[in-house]
């Protein structure tokens, strides 16, 4: 990106297409996660939501014998994956869109899994749920991170820091809950490591920030890009162990 004066959107694309991840996981839950929906070779049509540019993504056609498509609101990210998948041979199986989960293009009761990492929490988990389960069959599954409160106590400072970002935390009891009302039946939850967070995610996004900071040096933005940034890194070193992502597992039942 040659421009000198990025916008907020050009940046947060810049540090994070050339990550592995975008958000916070591992390659070790999402093998976690999938021994829950073992025998998985009955899985032949996958959707994964808010994909960015497709870590788990590969994972999965790696793991899973089905046809994965993997979407994402960023087409540069979903070039990024297709790119990838060219890399490793498995274009016949994977396929990028680029389009928004909140109002998905595909057929009606179509997925055998819907998988989705750190994307539901910006169009709320209730109404996510809701709208994905008119697209699994009957009996297909549901997969999908979303930080929630994992302790009793809620710290405001962490509460605001959420809100003001478009997200809202609640208790994973909550969740499962929604989860259930919403057409799942419910089959697991755990706790994403705190690994996943900082060696995964904030370290190496930190690395590119550093450098885009050199690389933009009379930009208020990329200052103020860094700050936000900063700050959810503080957060979490702070009040990380009343919050974090939570892998809810569903099965719908229509
Ligand atoms: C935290 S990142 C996670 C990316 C990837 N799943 C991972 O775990 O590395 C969230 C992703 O969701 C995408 N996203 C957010 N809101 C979306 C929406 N309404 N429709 C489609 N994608 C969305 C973002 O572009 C981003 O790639």
């Amino acid at each position: 990106m040659k421009n000198k004066q990025p916008s907020f959107l050009d940046l947060l694309l810049e540090a994070h297409i050339d990550l592995e991840r975008q958000g916070p996981g591992s390659p070790e839950t999402v093998l976690k996660a999938l021994k829950f929906l073992e025998p998985l070779d009955r899985f032949s049509q996958i959707a994964d939501l808010g994909c960015g540019t497709g870590g788990q993504t590969l994972l999965l056609a790696k793991r899973l014998k089905g046809n994965i498509t993997g979407l994402d609101l960023f087409p540069d990210f979903i070039e990024k994956l297709k790119a990838k998948t060219k890399a490793e041979n498995l274009e016949n199986r994977v396929k990028g869109v680029a389009g928004n989960i909140e109002s998905l293009p595909f057929e009606k009761n179509f997925f055998d899994l819907i998988w989705s990492e750190g994307a539901i929490d910006n169009i709320g988990f209730e109404k996510g749920l809701k709208h994905w389960h008119g697209f699994l069959k009957n009996g297909g599954y549901v997969a999908v991170t979303c930080p929630s409160w994992i302790t009793k106590e809620h710290p405001e400072e962490a509460q605001k820091f959420w809100s003001d970002a478009g997200s809202h935390l609640d208790p994973v009891e909550k969740n499962i809950a929604v989860m259930q009302d919403a057409g799942y039946e419910f089959i697991a939850a755990f706790v994403l490591q705190k690994e996943c967070w900082t060696e995964n995610y904030f370290k190496p996004r930190e690395q590119v920030i550093n450098e885009m900071l050199k690389k933009y040096p009379e930009s208020d933005t990329m200052k103020e890009y860094a700050e936000i940034n900063k700050k959810e890194v503080d957060l979490f070193l702070k009040y990380g162990s009343h919050y974090g992502y939570v892998f809810y597992i569903g099965r719908a039942v229509k």
